[in-house]
């Protein structure tokens, strides 16, 4: 089937107490060991590419290859653009057929960051994209955006209600304790806050950070609302990681073949994990 928007998989996860999985690719295998996963799970799928990939391979490459990837299989795919701070690259991804797409204005005041989200809905909307934005500031590193520990700063659930209204954003990343890249110790994620957020909000929420959440953490945030769940840094190690053990075994190979086939094959099983936690085995069924 097409890509799809997210914004229709995401309502019915949230309205089925589930999460989709929203991984990050950076090479055509990866792309490939996220939609086998979905297949082999009957999971409906989102694959993010960040803006460093996005400039890294060009958005219509990879449309390309999410297109291909789509029309053979009979899961539901939506391809989405990772927090994007550059309106004309948002534009871009659109054209080249992105079906959702991430502004992230977070590192902006709320007015600033009302004023660039509702400028991204004015042009998703009519070719029914889905966007997302960020409220307080998820801390990590993501790509090029860099957020220290101290400067990391929780969503306000009345904003957010506030956002929402004024935005007509269809999903939300609130920040809500979690953190891109590898957490030290466990992750403190903030559940109380998550209910209030959802109390006031309706719009499927994203969580960001998901590498390395504990698995009883996941299913407490999906419970609340989470309706999506990122997951980049963990793939990124396991695929390197197989890479890495073939050139341990035999420093001299020089077929890509041979260490992209091992990577591939850990990559899915990893993500085959993550759609176990997120609940979204058997769920694509309901889009066919
Ligand atoms: P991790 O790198 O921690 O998995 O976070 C991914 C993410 O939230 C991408 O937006």
């Amino acid at each position: 089937m097409p890509l799809v928007s997210s914004t229709p998989l995401l309502q019915a996860a949230r309205a089925g107490g589930y999460c989709i999985g929203a991984f990050n690719v950076h090479t055509l295998e990866m792309l490939q060991a996220v939609v086998e996963a979905a297949v082999e799970t009957d999971s409906p799928l989102i694959i993010q590419s960040t803006v460093g990939t996005v400039k890294h391979l060009g958005p219509e490459y990879i449309a390309a290859a999410a297109t291909v990837a789509s029309n053979m299989n009979r899961i539901p795919i939506a391809l989405h653009l990772d927090h994007c701070t550059e309106f004309d690259l948002i534009v871009r991804c659109i054209r080249a057929g992105y079906t959702s797409v991430m502004i992230d204005a977070s590192h902006s005041p709320f007015d600033e960051n009302v004023a660039q989200t509702l400028r991204v809905v004015e042009v998703a909307r009519p070719a029914g994209v889905n966007v997302e934005a960020e409220l307080g500031k998820v801390g990590g590193v993501e790509d090029d955006i860099v957020v220290a520990d101290n400067e990391a700063l929780m969503a306000d659930p009345d904003e957010c209600a506030k956002f929402v209204e004024l935005t007509g954003v269809p999903t939300l990343a609130p920040a809500i304790g979690t953190a891109h890249g590898i957490y030290k110790g466990e992750p403190k994620i903030d559940f109380e806050r998550i209910k209030r957020i959802a109390d006031k909000v309706d719009v499927p929420l994203v969580l960001h950070g998901g590498s390395g959440i504990p698995e009883e953490q996941v299913r407490r945030c999906v419970v609340l609302g989470m309706a999506k769940m990122n997951v980049a840094t963990e793939l990124r190690i396991v695929f390197s990681d197989a890479i890495k053990a073939v050139f341990a075994q035999n420093p001299e190979e020089n077929d890509p073949r041979k260490y992209m086939v091992p990577a591939k094959k850990a990559l899915k099983e990893a993500a085959i994990e993550k759609m176990r936690l997120c609940g979204s085995f058997g769920k694509a069924k309901d889009f066919r």
